[in-house]
């Protein structure tokens, strides 16, 4: 199974294992990280569950959309590396990606 790590707030990174099918924001979700709030459930309407990607992945991740790089406008704590976790797909491509999850708005 494909690999993601997370970096929560205060620093402390673990690797979880990714179930096919599910979004980079579903997997930190569902392995309760209960600082990624995710509010809208993945509908791209509140930037909750902005995360940092590492840029070494950032040619294999899917292109932003208007609606996504809109919220993020919205944010504090946007920078280069921002996504929307519920916006990413999360592929065996992806497998060893690492995210940071974005300080709180
Ligand atoms: S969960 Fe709301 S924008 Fe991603």
């Amino acid at each position: 199974m494909p690999q993601l790590t997370v970096v929560n707030r205060a620093g402390e990174e673990s690797t979880i294992n990714v179930q096919d099918g599910l979004t980079v924001m579903e997997a930190i979700r569902d392995n309760g990280f209960d600082e990624l709030l995710a509010l809208c459930g993945g509908c791209c309407s509140c930037a909750t569950c902005h995360v940092h990607v590492d840029p070494a992945f950032k040619d294999r991740l899917p292109p932003m959309s208007e609606d996504e790089d809109d919220l993020l406008e919205s944010s504090d704590h946007r920078n280069a590396d921002s996504r929307l976790g519920c916006q990413v797909s999360f592929t065996a491509d992806l497998d060893g990606l690492k995210v940071t999850i974005a300080q709180e708005d």
